[in-house]
């Protein structure tokens, strides 16, 4: 288990949830306790030009995290911003970690345990000697033919990643108690134990995820690599401006198409529909595999921001389309509710890594 560190302490009344990003790094602090945390503080760095200089990439699909530099980032953001606490639970990005649905027949727990002993080494590329496993059993159905079939998420993550990790939060000054995956987190603040049907799709900056979450549980999880930095990119080669530039006209302008808006729109719209598209096939897919309906789709990651973005996704895809709200259990301060819709929207991963710290 990646956090069977977190039980040998103490709970405390303050946590740090910390999403590393490719872009940038967030940081939650919730305090309190179990089933009545409040945001007492939050803190966002992000890393703009990474695309002038290469190596400014925090995080990189499928290059590994830049150690030293996120803990340069994480120093940074932690002399900015006094947060009350040490104690902190981080995510680990899509890309970095392996997840996977199963479907084994229903049979004891015991068995279980042997059958997924096999199930790991058939489904994970790398020797079980560099890996960390988890896995969560998730659900339960009849199958076409009539039989019982118990659904289990297998989750594995490199040795070589949880060891980064847990190095740059000691060279930060920080205790980590814990390593999750971002979609088991956003879940957690986005839906709590909600059994309606919903689809999460996280909109980042160099990557998207989409998680299908049923019954409360997480049943499934695709990434793929586009998202807000390919509508950024498009514009700054359509209209020859600087990247900086590029990011202002996107967030100010959106995807409204009101008048002399027509070629942004245009230049945008190609990237959108690639999006909506891959989460349409997640969505038929998962229905297909397990026959159930899909109810919702919640919008989150800065990508989900983006002005008209959620209403043409409605459009399309013909269910309820909202931005999700990472706020939804926790108490907010009225003096933040000025930018209380960013943060439900860019900081449900922090925020449900956080709460973590609480159960
Ligand atoms: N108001 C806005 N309108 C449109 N796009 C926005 C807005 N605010 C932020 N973005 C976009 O959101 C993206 C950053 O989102 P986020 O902070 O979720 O990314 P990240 O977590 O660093 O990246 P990733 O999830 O890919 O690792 C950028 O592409 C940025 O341009
Ligand atoms: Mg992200």
């Amino acid at each position: 288990m990646f956090d069977s560190f977190l039980g040998l302490f103490k709970k405390a009344n303050a946590y740090l949830g910390v999403d590393i990003g490719t872009t940038s790094i967030k940081v939650a602090e919730l305090s309190g306790s179990k089933n009545n945390v409040t945001l007492s503080n939050y803190a966002l760095l992000e890393s703009f030009g990474h695309y002038e200089r290469a190596n400014n990439v925090i995080q990189a699909n499928s290059v590994k995290i830049s150690e030293k530099e996120t803990t340069a980032l994480l120093k940074i953001l932690l002399n900015k911003v006094k947060f009350k606490t040490r104690l902190a639970i981080a995510s680990i990005p899509p890309f970095s970690s392996f997840v996977t649905l199963l479907e084994l027949p229903a049979m004891s727990e015991e068995e279980t345990n042997k059958a997924m002993a096999f199930q790991i080494r058939q489904s994970v590329p790398l020797p079980l000697a560099e890996i960390a496993v988890d896995w969560i059993r998730v659900g339960q159905r009849q199958d076409e033919n009539g039989f019982e079939k118990q659904q289990i998420l297998l989750i594995a993550i490199p040795n070589e990643v949880i060891s980064c990790y847990k190095s740059i939060f000691k060279n930060a000054g920080l205790s980590l108690r814990a390593l999750e995956i971002e979609n088991l987190a956003a879940t957690r603040a986005l839906i709590g134990n909600d059994p309606v049907p919903t689809l999460i799709a996280d909109i980042g900056a160099r990557s998207s995820s989409v998680s299908i979450v049923e019954g409360g549980f997480l049943k499934s999880s695709v990434q793929f690599d586009y998202a807000g930095d390919s509508l950024t990119q498009a514009i700054v080669k359509g209209l020859g401006i600087s990247y900086r530039r590029a990011e202002e006209l996107k967030k100010q302008r959106g995807i409204s198409g009101g008048i002399g808006e027509y070629e942004l729109s245009t230049l945008e719209m190609p990237f959108v529909d690639v999006i909506i598209k891959e989460v349409m096939k997640a969505k038929e897919n998962f229905e297909k595999s397990y026959g159930s309906s899909l109810q919702r789709v919640l919008l989150i990651g800065g990508g989900a921001l983006l002005l008209g973005l959620d209403k043409y996704f409605e459009s399309k895809i013909g269910i309820p389309v909202v931005l999700g709200n990472g706020l939804l259990y926790v108490n907010t301060p009225p003096q933040l509710s000025v930018v209380a819709k960013e943060i439900q929207v860019r900081f449900a991963t922090a925020i449900g890594l956080a709460i973590k710290g609480f159960l």
